[in-house]
């Protein structure tokens, strides 16, 4: 009975241990009901030869079969009292099944769904270098950060499951579902967070190709005027010394040298020499 009673109040880790415990409780519910049922047996045989015999001094296997009867009582009222105690940790390990197979079940869903995410994040490519793929890959940022977003619902249901769970089974060890749930939140945020990340590096694309794509009309609409001081100067020879070596020669140089520079500062993810060769 001591073993017992000791093995129950061992339930420590709510997942693992709770079948566990059921199966000890069948098992001794096993052993114990039929010794009690012949204990029973005997008390009311004891108690029918004592009543038949009432009018009979009680002898000494008489006083016997009393102490007997009182020792048998005394079980039977402490089998009761265990069994009441069994059966309250019974009901309260059955609740704890069950819930702990509700909050496996929630926490094998959002492992699934953070799984299915995180890869689905690690496969995008990095930011593009033209509009067109920016503009897809920032339709597919948006709806990947509304699903991030439309599943916090259920992070905080289950959140709020967990924080149950622990308060209802505070004398009992929730180490484990608590470390799960954080795993699970801390994931939730990562990915939270890199989305967001992700959408600012893609807008920051998005400028530095505007900001390109302006630098590079500036340059081009500087070359068309540049054209026309050419066929100028190609004109009048005496303009063209002039001009070709301190309006054209050098802007050119200088302006080539900017629009390049802004282009590989601002677009690190392009190729340099392609840029260069689309250029010239
Ligand atoms: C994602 O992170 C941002 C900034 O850290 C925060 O403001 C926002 O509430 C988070 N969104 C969700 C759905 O948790």
């Amino acid at each position: 009975m001591c073993r017992f009673i000791f093995y129950l109040s061992l339930c420590v880790s709510l997942i693992d241990c709770v079948e566990w415990s059921l199966s000890i409780l069948r098992d001794i519910g096993e052993v114990i009901c039929p010794q009690l049922a012949r204990f029973e047996a005997i008390n009311k045989i004891i108690q029918l030869d004592y009543d038949s015999d009432r009018n009979r001094d009680c002898d000494s296997s008489c006083a016997d079969s009393l102490v007997v009867a009182e020792i048998i009582t005394a079980l039977r009222e402490h089998w009761d009292e265990a069994n009441a105690r069994v059966l309250q940790r019974k009901a309260q390990l059955d609740a704890m099944l069950g819930d702990s197979q509700r909050y496996e079940a929630r926490r094998r869903d959002a492992d699934a769904w953070l799984s299915r995410m995180e890869t689905r994040l690690a496969g995008m490519t990095p930011p593009g270098h033209t509009a067109d793929v920016l503009e897809m890959q920032l339709r597919e940022q948006k709806s990947f950060h509304a699903e991030v977003h439309q599943y916090k619902h259920q992070i905080e249901l289950f959140g709020q499951l967990t924080q149950r769970l622990i308060a209802v089974y505070r004398n009992d060890d929730t180490t484990r579902i608590k470390r799960a749930t954080e795993s699970i939140n801390h994931r939730y945020n990562e990915l939270n967070n890199s989305i967001i990340a992700r959408g600012k590096a893609l807008h920051s694309a998005v400028s530095s190709l505007q900001n390109f794509d302006r630098s590079l009309e500036k340059f081009v609409a500087w070359l068309s005027e540049a054209e026309s001081l050419l066929d100028a100067a190609e004109r009048d020879p005496h303009l063209l010394k002039r001009s070709v070596a301190k309006d054209l020669t050098l802007p050119f140089h200088l302006k080539l040298h900017l629009t390049l520079n802004h282009a590989l500062h601002e677009l690190p993810f392009c190729n340099a020499d392609s840029l260069i060769v689309g250029l010239l």
